[in-house]
């Protein structure tokens, strides 16, 4: 491994920074240097244990813990590890974990529920590209009751800013005259998707929780709450790996 050159956003993951692609727009915006010189361009390699790598002036390595967690995120929370305006971030809720965690995925900020934090940058990607077929499963309750079409829409497929998403799971849950309880699970995590999805089927989400990620479940876990992964949980985060 140390003299093996990797590229600098990998190696800013496994250092516990942040998500690859949270990393490169670190990068991007000027925050990274290598060896004294600030890097913007995408492509760079180091070799780790021999160059020198800084984020906001501070040296950063790759961390030999492994945590994972999950947190019970409320609403109203941002999910990101930090926040430009001082809002109260997913991190904040976890301060007793020493090591670096950070998101995997976003929940936005008016959606509660299944947030998993981890150092595991390798991880962190698998989990969140598409390929992996991981399906994260929400709750949503939406102004009246869809048809029979328009869930079968949901399930094919909608066009979102110009692109099919991919199949979903969709079962009503209830419906309590003006509002239904639906069960959604995606694979894809587009921006503010489950939203857009009921939106452009004209029954809006009035409020949304996601209570799996694969197979990890939030369970009874109280909201603003985190644990640990238990042993069956990172047996199976290790066999997505
Ligand atoms: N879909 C959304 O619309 N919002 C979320 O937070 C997650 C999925």
């Amino acid at each position: 491994m140390k003299d093996k050159p990797i590229r600098l956003q990998k190696f800013m993951a496994m250092s516990g920074v942040a998500s690859r692609r949270a990393s490169e727009e670190l990068i991007k915006e000027g925050k990274v240097s290598v060896n004294g010189n600030v890097v913007t361009e995408m492509g760079i390699t180091i070799i780790p244990g021999k160059d020198k790598v800084k984020v906001d002036g501070m040296n950063i390595k790759p961390e030999s813990n492994k945590v994972y967690v999950i947190l019970n995120k409320p609403v109203g929370i941002v999910t990101s590890a930090k926040d430009e305006k001082g809002r109260t971030v997913v991190t904040d809720l976890i301060e007793e974990v020493e090591e670096r965690i950070y998101p995997v995925g976003r929940l936005d900020a008016d959606t509660s529920g299944l947030v998993l934090l981890t150092n595991d940058g390798d991880l962190a990607f698998k989990l969140t590209h598409p390929s992996k077929m991981v399906y994260k499963r929400y709750i949503a309750i939406v102004e009246g009751l869809p048809n029979k079409a328009e869930l079968e829409r949901l399930r094919n497929g909608i066009k979102l800013e110009g692109r099919m998403t991919a199949p979903a799971k969709v079962k009503v849950l209830k419906n309590f005259g003006e509002d239904s309880i639906l069960d959604i699970q995606i694979h894809e995590g587009r921006n503010r998707q489950v939203k857009k999805m009921c939106e452009t089927i004209n029954h809006p989400v009035k409020k949304l929780k996601r209570i799996s990620f694969g197979e990890i479940e939030l369970g009874g876990l109280e909201s603003g709450n985190w644990r640990y992964l238990n042993d069956e949980e990172l047996d199976y985060i290790k066999s997505l790996k």
